[in-house]
């Protein structure tokens, strides 16, 4: 039987649900940064609190310091169906496309392919685009302009011998497609390409289970799920021997540190184990211990998403005033939607709503590119409501009501 979400439970696991601050307010912007939950923020106190000291050495507050950090590379690893050596946590998910963009240098060499699409936040995008100064073969796979959709056909016609590299977002933070993975992985892998996903619009939806995606590298970033203002990456062991070390030298030899040039924020890193914790707790009060914990977690999240999301698209699809920017058809769909309005501008509809207790954003969200090719003005760009499991029924309606006065 399918479990349903204890929406209370949730709640109580998320310090903004009881600050008055937040009184009265829907909120409707988690595809830019989700709420962080208690787990994270206690963690992150502690940190500072007691272990504020260089970690791993000998002495206590150093030692613990250390097994902080140590249990978020364990902790991700679990949910994400990975080893804890292929986890690395960097500042954001951008910086961190950039330095694995560079360590790739040192196997691409000129003329070898690489596809980007247009679909992506640029962080998934412009860092390999750029290899094309170091002669490497850049192809864009396009989206349908009409639907905002990248089609399987339009990778095939794409994919040669000569690629050796195919990065795609695994969901689009304006259309809130969620593409097919797994079959776009085996196409690349068929023609020995390396695989990277963005997985920064999925995983606050769900963790996924990244040994059966298949993808090379997947990345996304933990202050959309829940976490600490930390870039997480899964690269799997098979290709980290073809990445060169883009820490200092003697670093060479230290797992962890090899992509992550900035140096650790060992606070954020052993905060991040937190996001764990809170989905512990989310499966420790709904499900009986035999059940798998990763997999629980993401079809509850999802299903108690879907209940929300089919309403909205519902008001939202035949609403002569407005566009909806992708599918609204809630399958295959994250709670992520964009909409332009008919006479009212992104920016002012965004403003108006704020009145209504609506907190949404607007803007292009740095999917530029998707934008443009959609024929959608870049400046204005589109409102977007993005929401996540801990939003309620009533939070809908009030979004639907505010709508129906400001549009
Ligand atoms: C789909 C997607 N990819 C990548 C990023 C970049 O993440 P970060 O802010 O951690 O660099 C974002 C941020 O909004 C995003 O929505």
């Amino acid at each position: 039987m399918t479990k349903l979400l204890d929406l209370s439970f949730i709640r109580q696991q998320f310090p903004p649900f009881a600050n008055p601050e937040f009184k009265g307010q829907a909120f409707f912007e988690n595809a830019g940064g989700s709420f962080a939950c208690k787990q994270v923020i206690d963690r992150l106190c502690t940190y500072y609190r007691e272990t504020k000291v260089q970690p791993y050495y000998p002495y206590s507050a150093s030692t613990k310091a250390g097994q902080a950090m140590d249990e978020s590379y364990e902790s991700f690893a679990r949910y994400l169906n990975v080893k804890a050596d292929e986890v690395f946590f960097g500042p954001s998910t951008s910086q961190n496309t950039y330095v694995l963009s560079q360590a790739m240098r040192g196997y691409l060499k000129a003329g070898d392919e690489i596809i980007v699409t247009n679909q992506d936040h640029e962080a998934n995008s412009g860092a390999w685009r750029r290899l094309a100064e170091f002669g490497m073969v850049v192809k864009e796979w396009s989206v349908n302009r009409e639907t905002g959709q990248l089609e399987t056909e339009g990778l095939k016609e794409l994919l040669s011998d000569k690629t050796k590299l195919v990065t795609f977002p695994h969901c689009s933070n304006i259309i809130g497609q969620i593409n097919p993975v797994k079959e776009w992985t085996k196409l690349a892998h068929e023609l020995g390409a390396t695989v990277v996903a963005d997985g920064v619009s999925y995983a606050g939806h769900g963790f996924p289970d990244i040994a059966d995606l298949g993808v090379d590298i997947y990345v996304f970033s933990l202050y959309k799920t829940y976490g600490p203002h930390q870039g997480a990456m899964v690269v799997r062991e098979n290709i980290m021997q073809n990445l060169k070390n883009q820490s200092h030298f003697f670093n060479d030899k230290e797992l962890h540190k090899r992509l992550i040039p900035a140096g650790p924020d060992h606070a954020q890193v052993a905060a991040a184990h937190g996001v764990c914790q809170y989905f512990d707790a989310v499966y420790e009060h709904h499900f009986d211990a035999d059940t798998a914990r990763g997999p629980a977690v993401h079809d509850l999240f999802r299903t108690a998403e879907k209940a929300r999301l089919a309403p909205l698209l519902d008001y939202l699809k035949d609403n002569p005033k407005l566009k909806v920017i992708g599918s609204t058809d809630s399958e295959n769909r994250a709670p992520t939607i964009a909409i332009v309005a008919k006479k009212v501008s992104s920016p002012e509809l965004v403003k108006r709503l704020v009145k209504h207790g609506i907190m949404s954003g607007y803007g292009h969200f740095y999917a530029a590119r998707l934008i443009e090719a959609m024929g959608i003005d870049l400046e204005a760009g589109v409102a977007r409501f993005s929401f996540v499991h801990y939003i309620s029924d009533e939070d809908i309606q009030q979004l639907i009501e505010a709508l129906e006065q400001e549009l």
